[in-house]
């Protein structure tokens, strides 16, 4: 059985007091109940703060991105010694925002995978289709072209940390929530890939998350879904209620 996991990614949100404020009532609420995996994804700047946060809790620390090269003159960019230094154990690599509007691409996004996963991070690797993709029905060459790419080259103990995330584009901060079953029908499709690429092993132990407009209340179809085993939360990570309502809702 695979355990559910829900990810909070405040992307570039909170002032420092916010960020604390948010994590200890993240913290309070889930205390030390881990039944589901819970990990909250604060900007760089709050990491140690928001780790202190969360102290004594079984929440985890994660990073919305990180760098490829372990280390060197990247100027701006951090390592993922350094994220697990701040106390990190999850990155989120390859999330929609950084594909489109900051142009990482497939190869880029494989080598951060590596990187991270090198370096004991679990990665929370992002894929899915744009709008327009979907409308010509090109999601499932999407979905291949991105895992395959995102996965080149990982060894069987380096997929023992990795998350797959599948967040549509259009449903990404629109409201527009993808239907338990298009979500299902994409998770059933990214398994099957796996299955087919690497084997029965790998295909039935790795978690894949759907993202995109998750809620407290429509979380729990979503999460009803077989292939569903978690959700990646944007804006309703930024409210403890609704965040929690999600966790309740993967609990079941
Ligand atoms: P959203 O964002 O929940 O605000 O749609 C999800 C994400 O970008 O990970």
């Amino acid at each position: 059985m695979r355990k559910k996991l829900v990810a909070g990614n405040w992307k570039m949100n909170t002032t420092r007091a916010e960020a604390t404020a948010l994590a200890a009532a993240v913290a309070k609420g889930v205390g030390t109940d881990d039944r589901v995996g819970v990990a909250v994804c604060p900007p760089f700047p709050w990491l140690t703060a928001v780790g202190d946060a969360l102290t004594g809790s079984a929440v985890a620390l994660g990073a919305q991105d990180v760098h490829y090269e372990k280390k060197g003159a990247f100027t701006g960019e951090v390592s993922p010694a350094m994220l697990a230094e701040c106390g990190c154990t999850y990155a989120i690599i390859g999330h929609s925002e950084r594909r489109h509007i900051l142009g990482e691409a497939d190869s880029a996004i494989n080598h951060k995978v590596h990187t991270a996963l090198e370096e004991g991070l679990h990665a929370i690797l992002c894929m899915g289709e744009t709008l327009a993709e979907r409308e010509r029905g090109l999601q499932e060459r999407v979905f291949q072209r991105q895992v395959y790419a995102a996965c080149a080259g990982l060894t069987d103990e380096q997929f023992g940390r990795l998350v797959i995330a599948y967040e549509p584009v259009w449903a990404i901060g629109t409201g527009k929530v993808a239907t338990p079953e298009q979500a299902q029908e994409a998770h059933a499709f990214v398994r099957g890939k796996l299955r087919a690429l690497y084997g029965d092993k790998i295909a039935d132990a790795t978690p894949i998350l759907y993202g995109g407009s998750v809620t407290g209340e429509n979380a729990r179809d979503l999460l009803k879904q077989p292939d569903v085993d978690g959700a990646l939360v944007g804006g309703a990570s930024l409210k403890p209620d609704s965040f929690l309502a999600i966790v309740a809702a993967a609990r079941g």
